[in-house]
């Protein structure tokens, strides 16, 4: 029997601390449902003392999730450690993940404290968690650049004080593969208690490095690795949760552990958390790429069509791309649409919910008319948008483009329930359409991405754009979808504006309250 090698999400925590990558309450909601069916063994779902919004979201997932345990952030502080327990309350397995920085500059510059004040906080806090749960994480911020004798000394004081996972984070991601492992089998070795606990690793990507990293502690001991779907995470992002699990599992000859992780759900994870957070996978990325098991050359296509192992390592089908397949049409009738929809994790809030999505649905199957769950998944996440507090809403467009004229547009909004009619020349169709939006809603706001992606092959799919707009430091994306790709940028360009203007709309987790 080989080990189990536990993998821990963190793409509502760690992932939700990317630029704009906010989620609300219900995403988190659909987020969870599909870990739980990917079948992670944890996943964290947020760090409830940050704000209102974050409390309320982690509550929502420990009192719906019942196969992984639920897991909640919080700085070694009393009120957050309270706070988190609180949220979890209600959960059927409940982890609380707390941490305090260990490495000199941190402890210096950020927390002005000494080692021995960080070892008192770091035991104290353990030992308040205990109280909420058994099941109780610590880790040293900033890991990778503090003290090895100091890490032994504090993990084995809060193993004495009850923590049953110690998370070794990589948090500026600047360990190298072999120095970083070799890190995790000195603790393993040089502590005492250390056979009391499950070592965890966490690491960043600034170098490029985090499941490298991550694996090489995997190799040295570590039997939980937290990762995030599509690597999403604070600046370069966090280890990717596929291509952790799929390098244990297809060099299972190196590794002697394995995940319990349904590899057929990497996909559909991938595409919801891309969908909802508005960041686009890039073609080339590893597993969840539309290139991933693409294969262009000659030679290689030849070689596939004789043998497929000659160039294929892993099968496309196992990480769920034989799930792109269509699944309804615009004969499909609402049963069959809501069953679907279900399966994909989501649940309808009222009847008139699903009637205002089934009438989406037959609209879009009117002007394409294969259907797939990829679409159903931008379907819903649009209706999620649009039941969100909608100051502005876009009631008509009209575009003209012709060769060797200027492109121009004319758009008509509903702003706080007052038709207003705007035009604009521009660069391009879209160009001119997002500056008579602006010139009616005179945000100021500066347009810091605007990105157009495929949501199915064809011409006639689906473009999802994502839109990303800054005012006086705070960030926040857009979504739109269409088959029309200026109408698709209306809407994201206005569900942005949305957002930004909303005085109730979440900030950024850890900009808010804390
Ligand atoms: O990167 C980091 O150090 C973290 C901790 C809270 C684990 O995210
Ligand atoms: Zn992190």
């Amino acid at each position: 029997m080989k080990d189990q090698l536990i993998i821990f999400d963190t793409t509502m925590r760690d992932g939700e601390q990317s630029p704009g990558a906010s989620m609300t309450k219900d995403e988190k909601i659909r987020i969870a449902r599909a870990l739980e069916r990917l079948k992670v063994n944890v996943m964290e779902a947020g760090f409830p003392a940050a704000s209102v919004g974050d409390f309320e979201a982690v509550k929502a997932v420990a009192d719906i999730i019942k196969d992984s345990t639920v897991c909640g952030l919080a700085r070694a502080l009393d009120k957050d450690i309270d706070r988190a327990g609180e949220a979890l309350k209600g959960a059927k397995q409940s982890r609380i993940h707390t941490f305090i920085a260990t490495s000199p500059i941190h402890m210096q510059m950020k927390l002005n404290m000494t080692p021995e004040q960080v070892i008192e906080h770091a035991v104290k806090a353990v030992k308040r968690a205990r109280q909420y749960t058994d099941d109780v994480e610590f880790s040293p911020e900033d890991a990778g650049r503090s003290d090895e004798d100091f890490l032994c000394r504090i993990l084995e004081a809060v193993i004495n004080a009850g923590a049953t996972t110690l998370n070794i984070p990589d948090t500026v991601g600047y360990s190298i593969p072999q120095q970083f492992g070799a890190t995790i089998k000195n603790l393993i070795e040089r502590i005492p208690n250390s056979d009391k606990a499950i070592f965890s690793v966490h690491c960043h990507n600034d170098l490029g490095l985090a499941v490298a990293n991550s694996l090489s502690a995997v190799m040295n001991g570590a039997r939980q690795v937290e990762c995030t779907i599509n690597g999403l995470g604070e600046r370069a992002g966090n280890a990717s949760l596929e291509e952790v699990v799929m390098a244990v599992r297809t060099r299972h000859d190196v590794f002697d552990c394995q995940t319990r992780i349904d590899t057929r759900e990497i996909l559909t994870c991938s595409k919801l958390i891309s969908s909802i957070t508005g960041f686009p996978v890039q073609p080339n990325k590893a597993i969840v790429g539309a290139n991933a098991f693409a294969h262009e050359a000659g030679i290689h296509q030849d070689g596939i069509l004789k043998s497929r192992e000659t160039y294929e390592i892993m099968r496309a089908e196992d990480v769920g791309w034989s799930a792109n397949r269509m699944v309804l049409g615009k004969h499909s009738g609402r049963n069959a649409f809501k069953s679907r929809i279900q399966e994909l994790g989501f649940e309808f809030e009222s009847e008139a919910e699903l009637n205002d999505a089934f009438a989406r649905f037959k609209q879009l199957a009117d002007k394409k008319h294969e259907i797939f769950d990829e679409d159903l998944q931008t379907l819903i996440s649009e209706t999620t948008i649009e039941t969100e507090d909608e100051h502005i809403k876009l009631v008509s467009l009209k575009v003209c483009s012709e060769t060797g004229e200027v492109p121009n547009a004319v758009v008509t909004l509903r702003v706080n329930n007052q038709e207003v009619t705007g035009n604009s020349i521009g660069g391009g169709v879209v160009d001119a359409t997002l500056k008579a939006i602006e010139q009616l809603v005179k945000s100021d706001a500066s347009l810091e991405l605007y990105s157009v992606n495929n949501v199915t092959n064809g011409t006639d799919a689906q473009g999802e754009v994502t839109v990303r707009l800054e005012k006086a430091g705070r960030i926040v994306n857009g979504l739109g979808a269409d088959t029309d790709i200026v109408i698709a940028s209306a809407k994201a360009y206005i569900n942005a504006l949305n957002k930004l203007l909303n005085p109730n709309s979440r900030q950024h987790p850890q900009k808010s309250e804390v």
